[in-house]
């Protein structure tokens, strides 16, 4: 950890001491530092906010505090110049249609809805260093030359704590939405569409599979996003470029022994779920730590290849986090024990390869604890990746923008796998996506600890503003 602050010390201590050179050099509005960095935090802080609890942020989907967002939000982008309108399902649109711009149209978004108990930087920073770097093209006077319309896109659910159904708005932007969605209760049980009524939004079956933009009206989607882990933090670097968003198997895993007495029944005797368990856990952990020592090149089916092991060791994550036993008491060995698994790579190839590894790896060892195993898929996603093109523009603008805050060349901008889904996942099936990461504290997200460095959030709006000048 020592190291960590040595490096992020230096780099903002160098950050500093080029700002304040740059701004004796009269080059201070080149930076942009009031729109980029002074409002953009404070509209982060304005935001985080505008909560439906007391003492600690919640904002869930169509939730009082989210149309109030939704409607600051508003005021945000027009003050940048922008047409706003909110659509049948509550995603909130800021729109620039510049004189001579092509047809198809540039998007920019992330989420203004929150898990419970939430940062204030999640889904916002990337609305708000969008609407900045916009903001910026307006009192310069450039947004009029942008070669196409881009549109900023404030996504009403990609957290899912409402409905348990996650990528709502952006899902029915890409067109993958199912009508019967709006069937959907929450825990009160009312409805996406009762919902929606309560906000006077009255949306029918027809009004949602309306709602999907036509994929020839579009150019790109690009999202800004806080890592939410500690990569960027142990390099001592603001920003970073998404490769792509892992894919995702859940797996329930059902173990089943003998019941029995704590006291009675000897060592030797005993077919007990929850060691078979424990040994499970740990041999997933060694398998997803060096998948290549169990993982041969001619895999399952010939399937697994060279490469799909080196990009598999590199970013296989698995986890354990949910266990329960029956009956859970201190005087019994259990008679069940089930547990979860949740695998993510950015390989789909690799991931089938881990699970066959997996179900071989049970097979032999609940047979050896002669307990029965039964595991079942509970959901899977494919990776999605990001496009080159956008990446290649998004790398240099990242570079471009770190060089100027800092007068230092950092050579590579890192690129990373985003672990985490995302609305650009939902995006995806509409238009090729874009991602930025930006450095946040400790790697720490879905909490109120959550923090963004104020230069950082200025990082990310010159990098998204540079970007844009690509467009001009
Ligand atoms: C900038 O935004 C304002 C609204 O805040 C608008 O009146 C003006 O036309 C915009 N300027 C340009 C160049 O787009
Ligand atoms: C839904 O579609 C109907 C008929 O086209 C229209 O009158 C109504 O305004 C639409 N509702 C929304 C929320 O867009
Ligand atoms: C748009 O195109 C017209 C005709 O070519 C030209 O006169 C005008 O200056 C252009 N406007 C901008 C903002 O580029």
């Amino acid at each position: 950890m020592a190291s960590h602050y040595t490096i992020i010390l230096i780099f903002s201590v160098s950050i500093a001491a080029t700002a304040s050179t740059l701004l004796s050099d009269g080059l201070k509005n080149d930076l942009f530092p009031e729109i980029l960095r002074d409002v953009a935090v404070a509209r982060l802080y304005e935001l985080g906010k505008v909560s439906d609890a007391d003492g600690y942020l919640e904002r869930t989907f169509l939730s009082p505090a989210s149309i109030r967002a939704g409607n600051l939000i508003r005021t945000w982008m027009e003050d940048a110049g922008l047409t706003t309108w909110m659509d049948g399902l509550g995603n909130v649109h800021g729109r620039i249609q510049p004189p001579n711009a092509s047809k198809k149209a540039l998007l920019l978004g992330s989420h203004l809805d929150t898990v419970v108990d939430a940062g204030m930087f999640d889904g916002a920073l990337g609305i708000i260093s969008a609407i900045s770097a916009l903001k910026v093209l307006n009192v310069t006077g450039r947004s009029r030359n942008l070669k196409h319309p881009v549109e900023v896109i404030a996504f009403c659910d990609e957290e899912g704590v409402r409905f348990q159904s996650t990528f709502l708005g952006s899902a029915a932007i890409a067109g993958v939405l199912p009508v019967s969605t709006l069937q959907i209760p929450d825990k009160s049980g009312l409805t996406v569409q009762n919902v929606l009524r309560e906000n006077l939004i009255d949306t029918t079956e027809e009004n949602l599979s309306q709602l999907k933009y036509d994929a020839d009206s579009v150019l790109g989607y690009v999202e800004v996003h806080i890592e939410q882990g500690p990569v960027l933090e142990s390099v001592g670097l603001p920003l970073a470029v998404v490769k792509g968003i892992a894919g995702q198997t859940r797996i329930k895993l059902t173990v089943r022994g003998s019941q029995g007495h704590a006291g009675t029944v000897p060592m030797s005797m005993r077919q007990d779920p929850m060691v078979a368990a424990a040994e499970l856990i740990v041999s997933l952990e060694s398998l997803c730590k060096r998948p290549q020592d169990y993982i041969s090149s001619n895999g399952p089916d010939g399937q697994c290849n060279a490469f799909s092991i080196k990009s598999l060791s590199g970013s296989l994550v698995c986890t354990v986090g949910e266990i329960s036993t029956w009956p859970s008491a201190s005087n019994v060995i259990p008679g069940q024990v089930t547990f979860t698994i949740d695998i993510r790579t950015i390989d789909d190839i690799g991931r089938e390869a881990i699970i066959y590894e997996l179900s071989n790896q049970m097979d032999t060892i609940c047979d050896r604890r002669s307990v029965s195993c039964i595991m079942e898929r509970k959901h899977d996603a494919n990776a999605v990746s990001c496009d080159a093109g956008l990446n290649s523009q998004l790398k240099s603008a990242a570079y471009a923008a770190i060089k100027r805050m800092t007068g230092e060349d950092i050579g590579d901008v890192p690129v990373l796998m985003s672990g985490a889904g995302h609305d650009a996942m939902a995006m995806s099936h509409l238009t090729k996506i874009g991602m930025l990461f930006v450095r946040c504290r400790g790697g720490i997200s879905h909490s109120p600890e959550e923090h963004v460095l104020e230069d950082d959030v200025w990082a990310a709006g010159l990098a998204i503003h540079a970007f844009l000048d690509t467009n001009l």
